[in-house]
């Protein structure tokens, strides 16, 4: 399979640091997590240290940085905290995501096109460390034309409203999703960004997906985790790594 044809598959693991936080000890490892995953196919490992540390926490980062043998993509808000730590570690990756102290997870993308100054400068640094700056944003070309202005290498549009509208059902509201993630893909695409793709993914959502011939990689999270307390995690990762190369042929 060529390179370009390879859907990286970056597996999350923040849930499993959720659980751990339940009880406030040790256990479950995420660091174990990351491995397994990583053993079991996954081509990168993603977390987000959220500012109120609800899951991920600076010592996760710290020791994925040391056990991890394929790339870590951090994920962070575009604070001065952040970008300290991103700057410290200097990960593989960085994707930037919007973070509201009260939100369940990360819901809506970046609002780029508003910021855009400010996300130029803040980007800057982490690209001169060498870190390969990726931007959460929602499927809208308004935001992708200002990734682009202020110098990201990699958008990865938001899956979650195409997601959300399978999950209740309302199908034509997914198809309207799934047609504004293809339009969305091919226009970054053609402005030479790296197209990824992540949230709410799940064995019956992905394939559409997958399929996209402009999208590189796919971040998963909450429903591997969750398929991981059934199944085992090697086994979840293997089954969405066979729809995704199903998919892709
Ligand atoms: N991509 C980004 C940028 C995210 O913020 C998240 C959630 O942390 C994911 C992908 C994964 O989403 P999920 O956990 O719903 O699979």
């Amino acid at each position: 399979m060529s390179d370009s044809h390879h859907l990286r598959l970056g597996v999350n693991i923040d849930h499993v640091a959720t659980v751990r936080n339940a009880r406030g000890g040790a256990y479950p490892d995420p660091l174990r997590a990351a491995k397994i995953a990583e053993e079991a196919g996954a081509d990168g490992i993603t977390a987000h240290l959220r500012e109120d540390r609800r899951h991920i926490s600076d010592a996760d980062i710290e020791g994925l940085m040391d056990v991890l043998d394929v790339p870590l993509n951090f994920e962070m808000a575009a604070t001065d905290e952040m970008q300290r730590i991103a700057l410290r570690h200097k990960p593989h990756a960085v994707c930037i995501v919007p973070e509201k102290r009260e939100e369940k997870t990360t819901e809506g993308g970046l609002e780029v096109a508003r910021e855009e100054n400010r996300l130029a400068h803040f980007i800057a640094p982490l690209r001169d460390a060498g870190c390969r700056v990726s931007i959460f944003i929602a499927a809208d070309q308004r935001q992708i034309e200002a990734a682009n202005r202020i110098g990201a290498e990699v958008i990865e549009l938001h899956t979650g409203a195409y997601c959300d509208a399978h999950a209740e059902g309302r199908f034509d509201d997914r198809d309207e999703e799934l047609a504004r993630l293809t339009e969305m893909a091919s226009i970054a695409h053609g402005l030479g960004l790296e197209v990824h793709a992540g949230h709410g993914l799940t064995y019956e959502t992905v394939s559409p997906v997958a399929a996209l011939p402009e999208v590189r990689e796919l971040n998963i999270g909450h429903f591997l985790i969750g398929e991981a307390i059934f199944l085992g995690l090697t086994p979840a990762v293997h089954e969405m790594r066979r729809l995704m190369d199903e998919a892709r042929a």
